[in-house]
């Protein structure tokens, strides 16, 4: 543990870095649980840290692009900043246009969370927890949340997600990690290979709200069933990559949440040879060609992020689920325990 700086009204932050006997390494920060450097061999043993990110705790503080960080209470967008709960009706920030997005002016990416080194024989390991009150953003319950970030000898980051309410509630966690599997100064993420195990995905309207429809990708841009070159079709002339500039949507891997966590996506660099399998539990994941990175942001080593200079792969629900009956819910009840598991499993070939 190393100090990560002092946040304006003199909270200290720091700094957590779990090693594996590979020599891999993933830094987290306890402010937003964000995930500062995750340091991964390629093909011929060439560590290089693959996710986008800021030398110092400023970085995250000033951050509108949620780079590495956890994500709650609501990860993605709810329509109109508005649901309704056992006939209440509750209001959110509208910090996205219309709608709210990633939990709202002050979402988890920006809490101070309280953490913990619970290394066991699994691996190196940090538990970092956060008490969101009743009422804070606008949503209903106090809700106690837990992630463990665990870092295994088979080069696996295995994040573990769960939370307790003591009202009924709505909730939606994620990471928010942007990979570049290049690692820093590489190319940008278009000539990278993706595979998504799904075939299908929910299409959005122009606030990126989507619009209900479980849409089948054959023949679409949207087919990732055989693994192919992102960039390849990004440019097409198609309704919903006009409407995001690019790939910003919710691809459907289940019907419900899986007891175990199954394969979802498999990215490859082609020119390192570094690959990133992503399994969960959850029922769908947000693939996202970071489209609204502008060359604004000043990076790690003093990188300008570009647009596509990095993609998420968030594993989540649905976005606006709550006001979506038909999609897997995202309502929690006192008593319940919400657990959800992911794992970046990395390799070289
Ligand atoms: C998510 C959203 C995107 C964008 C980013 C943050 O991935 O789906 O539209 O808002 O977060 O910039």
């Amino acid at each position: 543990m190393q100090p990560f700086g002092t946040t304006p009204d003199g909270t200290s932050i720091s700094l957590y870095t779990l090693a594996n006997r590979n020599g891999m390494e993933l830094a987290i920060t306890n402010y937003g649980g964000a995930v500062v450097s995750l340091k991964v061999p390629d093909r011929k043993g060439t560590f290089a840290d693959v996710v986008l990110g800021y030398d110092s705790l400023q970085g995250y503080i000033d951050d509108t692009s949620y780079f590495g960080a956890l994500i709650g209470r609501y990860g993605n967008r709810i329509a109109h900043g508005k649901f309704t709960l056992d006939g209440v009706t509750y209001t959110l920030a509208k910090n996205n246009g219309e709608n709210s997005l990633h939990g709202g002016a002050k979402g988890f990416n920006k809490a101070v969370w309280t953490a913990k080194d619970i290394s066991a024989s699994a691996g190196p390991a940090l538990q970092l927890e956060y008490l969101s009150k009743d009422g804070e953003e606008g949503y209903p319950g106090n809700l106690s949340v837990r992630v463990t970030y665990t870092l295994t000898a088979q080069n696996e980051v295995r994040l573990e997600y769960s939370a307790t309410t003591d009202k009924d509630t709505v909730l939606n966690l994620t990471n928010h990690s942007y990979f570049n599997l290049a690692g820093p100064g590489g190319a940008d993420i278009l000539g990278d290979e993706l595979m998504l195990k799904t075939d299908r995905f929910t299409p959005v309207d122009a606030g990126l709200i989507p619009t209900g429809e479980l849409r089948d990708v054959a023949g679409t841009p949207f087919d990732f069933r055989t693994p192919t070159v992102i960039g390849s079709r990004i440019n097409q002339n198609d309704e919903q990559l006009k409407l995001a500039r690019g790939y910003d949507h919710n691809w459907a891997l289940s019907a419900e949440p899986r007891k175990e966590p199954a394969l979802a996506a498999r990215l490859h660099d082609p020119i390192s040879g570094r690959v990133l399998e992503v399994w969960t539990t959850e029922p769908g994941i947000q693939f996202y060609t970071g489209n609204f990175l502008d060359g604004t942001a000043r990076g790690k080593g003093g990188q300008l992020y570009q647009q596509h200079a990095g993609l998420c792969l968030e594993t989540q629900h649905f976005p606006d689920s709550p006001n979506h009956p038909a999609f897997p819910s995202t309502v929690l009840k006192p008593g319940q325990h919400f657990h959800s598991i992911t794992i970046w499993k990395f390799s070289a070939r």
